[in-house]
């Protein structure tokens, strides 16, 4: 069993396991992903454990793409998978490199000077939010006009960073607020017209883009859509991985980011990306049985059957520990021998249990060959379950791990 004197309190990480730093950084900030982390972790991982450049880093949660455009910026080979198609294109467009610069500044004025007209294209229709309360008539309209706009653009790299400067203002243009794991209606006043948030957008996307180095000679970093679970990765083909999955939170991702998802993917995308997440959140598929050998995951089971009804969490911390432990798995046979794995996961609750998951990852990952290197306690998150009247403080850390 893991014990607690694997945990060092390592309070230089606090703010690297947050998105904060990235909100000033230029095309970090394209997209407001608040579940990232900041690329100073990747530099500071990368650096501490002497990773030679031009190695192959992994990230098999990539979200936004932080650590791959970490990594490329410094002369590494990145690799990333998403299970949504909306934060692997934000990725890509973040990785983008060689651009006609005179072209796209072209193509920004042009479309930015577009009067309004209709568009042929709908909204999907999500199950959950009402998208003709989502936004106004004219930003509902609007945001179609300029998607049909920018689809016309030929040279596919403005294409995408065209879009991605619509999708970056969806949230800014429309009447929702995020409030933790749920979309709120809210009513904001004199929201800006579509129009003018994305012009603005786009000039502050272009000014950065001139300001930013192309990324050392020979570096190829890229996002694929793929299932952390069963990573399509040669054996032993990765140098070093740093990763952070969901945490169990009972956030489901596709909500959270429904208006932009909505804006980019199809209804039937949309649905895919929500049942292969990994279970972290109400209302996932129920967990088959897994067979891991944890002493820690067993006590959890013991202490979840103990819990009176109606407080009896979802069944699914079976299914999200079931599914880490396929990732960690998929991980462990991408990594070289003696390659390092650095995994940053917040713990969890419920109202009358505390889960620590990473000790359960440190015991699983042990269970499947990993050493375990330590684990860095190096943030204070507020945990809060749907429903509970306090939230309580629980644990943030970097699990490191060798292969
Ligand atoms: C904590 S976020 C990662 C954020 C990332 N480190 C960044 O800086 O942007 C976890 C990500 O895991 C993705 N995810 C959930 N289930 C997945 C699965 N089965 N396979 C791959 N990615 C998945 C979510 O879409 C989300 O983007």
């Amino acid at each position: 069993m893991i014990d607690n004197s694997l945990i060092t309190e390592t309070p230089e990480y606090k703010n690297l396991v947050t998105f904060e730093l990235c909100k000033k950084m230029p095309i970090y900030n394209w997209f407001y992903y608040k579940e990232g982390f900041a690329p100073e972790l990747v530099w500071n991982l990368l650096r501490r454990f002497e990773i030679p450049k031009g190695a192959t880093v992994l990230d098999p949660f990539c979200g936004t793409g932080t650590s791959l455009l970490a990594a490329a910026q410094k002369g590494y080979n990145a690799l990333g998978f998403d299970i949504t198609p909306l934060a692997v294109f934000v990725s890509n467009v973040k990785l983008q490199q060689r651009y006609d610069v005179g072209l796209l500044k072209k193509e920004i004025d042009r479309i930015s000077s577009f009067k309004f007209g209709e568009s042929k294209l709908r909204w999907p229709d999500l199950d959950f939010i009402d998208i003709r309360k989502a936004f106004s008539r004219y930003a509902r309209n609007d945001l179609l006009f300029f998607k049909e706009k920018i689809m016309g653009v030929d040279d596919k790299r403005i294409r995408n960073f065209l879009f991605l400067g619509l999708l970056s203002i969806v949230m800014e243009a429309s009447n929702v607020k995020r409030d933790g794991g749920v979309l709120r209606i809210v009513k904001k006043m004199h929201l800006p017209p579509v129009r003018k948030l994305l012009r603005n957008r786009l000039k502050r996307m272009y000014k950065d883009l001139l300001r930013s180095e192309e990324f050392p000679g020979g570096i190829h970093a890229y996002a694929r859509v793929g299932d952390s679970r069963i990573l399509p990765m040669e054996k032993e083909s990765v140098d070093f991985c740093v990763t952070s999955p969901p945490y169990l939170n009972w956030v489901d991702y596709t909500k959270i980011y429904a208006l932009e998802m909505a804006l980019l993917m199809n209804g039937d995308e949309i649905k895919r990306a929500r049942s292969d997440s990994v279970r972290s959140y109400i209302g996932a598929k129920e967990p088959k049985e897994i067979r891991v050998d944890s002493e820690h995951l067993d006590e959890l089971f013991e202490n979840l059957e103990r819990l009176p009804q109606p407080s009896k969490p979802p069944a699914i911390v079976k299914g999200y520990f079931g599914d880490l432990f396929m990732n960690l798995q998929s991980i462990y046979n991408s990594l070289i021998p003696g390659g390092k794995a650095a995994i940053v996961i917040g713990n969890s609750c419920l109202p009358n249990l505390d889960i620590n998951s990473d000790l359960i990852l440190a015991e699983l990952a042990k269970g499947i060959g990993f050493e375990d290197e330590g684990i860095w306690s190096s943030n204070t998150r507020i945990c809060k379950f749907p429903g509970m009247k306090n939230s309580r403080p629980v644990r943030e850390s970097i699990i490191i791990l060798k292969k």
